[in-house]
């Protein structure tokens, strides 16, 4: 007979307790919880150890890792009831008005914000040797026009991974063992992620070269000023030219870091196998590609286009409560509250579509969009707000970037967030492999006889089959 879920919650057999410092010891002493009639140790105000809850006979089955800790951390804090998001202590807004993505890229993956001769150092290292690696441009350059930026980015992520055999543990055993050849890794990321996001980008607007040259005075120029020329020169030409590298500073910014998300979830999972660092970043590339991550903000843009301007906000607002239609930018797993980054998005998007006549509308529509959802009981009572990808996608829209860019650029900026990640990850003396357990549900795990194929009763057809079947 099949074990129902609920006994095998309760069945969970005790495991080891994982090894951990001597203050935890002493602090779980004196704090503990009874759960099942045994007492389970507090790791921290209202968290105990999983293995703990075990040892109680208890096991949490948590679709979504909704109410999941899986690590600790010191990168980046949020307060979703509050809408608070904080990096190493400093908040998202004072970061964005003071500093620049080379200054938080370095706060994030090096821990600090950097003095003026560390920023140089850093930004030095950075640029050096700034180019796509040559397995990755053999790759796009096998992909049709037509393939999506974001999957173009996966594909030549994984193929730099597939070809620098000195930072593959596969190829090179004890390439991460050291700290040196970890950083050394981090730091050839963050050198090839700007050169590939740049020529994917060039690669599906049909530019002929998608590789381009810096020329030499790019060493003084700051991270987005470099990043605006690799995707098109003329973007750095004409008035408008500083504000828009002003306005990619701060998106790229925004992006950084966003704690346990699902794609740096992601790649902490694919980077507990031991997998190269190339192929962790194409695996979170590639789970931020959804559009209920972030490729959210090119859906955003879609939709904005389909709901048919100002009159259509009521229809389209009618058919997301009714559940025919989902409003993308909005709502979040840890925000309960207005998203900060969305705030700071909010206050750059006006003047980026100032003279874009339609781009204008589209923003209307979404203000509009916003102000209705914000006073209708079914977001406030769900408490859906404006997410990150709510705004940012006009953004991008007015500097003339396709839809299907505005991810590769959320991918560009979450790389340093991605990098600090993997780094901490590698340093976590509890790091394992990431296996959760499941609840079998399905049947009797031991006792059905296996038929040899011409014996086995004809079971349920699917349409496809069928009409394959008739044509034999
Ligand atoms: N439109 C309509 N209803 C929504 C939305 C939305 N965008 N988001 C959540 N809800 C409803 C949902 O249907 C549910 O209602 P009910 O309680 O009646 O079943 C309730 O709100 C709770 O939502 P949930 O699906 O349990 O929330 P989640 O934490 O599992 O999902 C989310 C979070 C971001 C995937 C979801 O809000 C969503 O799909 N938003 C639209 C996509 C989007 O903008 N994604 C970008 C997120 S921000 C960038 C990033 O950091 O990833």
């Amino acid at each position: 007979m099949t074990e129902s879920p609920s006994t095998i919650l309760v069945r969970a057999q005790p495991q080891q307790r994982t090894s951990h410092r001597v203050e935890d010891e002493k602090h779980e002493k004196q704090n503990t919880v009874r759960i099942n009639g045994v007492d389970v140790p507090l790791h921290a105000a209202g968290v105990v150890r999983g293995a703990d809850l075990a040892g109680a006979g208890i096991r949490a089955y948590d679709p979504g890792y909704a109410h999941t800790l899986s690590c600790t951390s010191s990168i980046t804090a949020i307060d979703g009831a509050a809408g608070v998001l904080s990096h190493r202590g400093y908040r998202l807004e004072a970061l964005v008005a003071n500093a620049s993505y080379t200054e938080v890229a370095h706060l994030l993956v090096r821990g600090a914000l950097p003095s003026t001769l560390q920023h140089n150092a850093w930004t030095r290292a950075l640029y050096k040797k700034a180019i796509a690696p040559i397995g990755a441009r053999k790759t796009l350059r096998a992909l049709p026009r037509s393939a999506h930026p974001m999957g173009a980015l996966v594909a030549t992520l994984a193929a730099t991974g597939a070809t620098t055999d000195d930072m593959n543990p596969s190829r090179c055993r004890d390439t991460y063992n050291t700290t040196e050849g970890r950083e050394a890794a981090a730091l050839a990321v963050l050198r090839c992620v700007p050169a590939l996001a740049a020529a994917v980008m060039r690669h599906s607007r049909g530019a002929r070269t998608q590789f381009l040259r810096l020329p030499s005075s790019a060493s003084q120029w700051s991270f987005a000023r470099r990043f605006l020329y690799l995707v098109e020169p003329r973007l750095l030409s004409g008035a408008a030219a500083d504000a828009r590298v002003a306005a990619v500073d701060a998106l790229l910014m925004v992006h950084a870091d966003h704690e346990q998300n699902c794609s740096t979830a992601a790649l902490r999972h694919l980077a507990s196998s031991g997998v190269d660092v190339f192929s962790a970043m194409a695996g979170a590339t590639a789970a931020l590609y959804g559009p209920l991550h972030g490729g959210a903000s090119e859906a955003v843009v879609r939709m904005l286009r389909r709901v048919g301007g100002l009159q259509g906000v009521d229809t389209f607002l009618a058919a997301v409560k009714s559940g025919r239609e989902r409003l993308m930018g909005f709502g979040h797993r840890v925000y309960k509250n207005y998203d900060p980054r969305a705030r700071i998005i909010r206050s750059l998007v006006k003047e980026a579509v100032r003279g874009a006549e339609g781009n204008a509308e589209l923003l209307a529509v979404a203000e509009k969009i916003e102000e209705s959802a914000l006073a209708d009981e079914y977001f406030v009572k769900r408490r859906l707000f404006p997410n990150v990808d709510f705004y940012s996608g006009l953004v991008y829209l007015s500097m003339g970037f396709q839809p299907e860019s505005f991810p590769v650029m959320f991918a560009l900026g979450r790389s340093a967030g991605w990098v600090a990640h993997w780094l901490e990850f590698m340093d976590d003396p509890h790091k394992r492999i990431i296996r959760p357990h499941q609840i079998y549900v399905g049947d009797n795990m031991q006792h059905r006889q296996v038929l040899p194929l011409p014996e086995r009763p004809d079971g349920e057809l699917l349409p496809w089959m069928a009409v394959r079947r008739a044509k034999m």
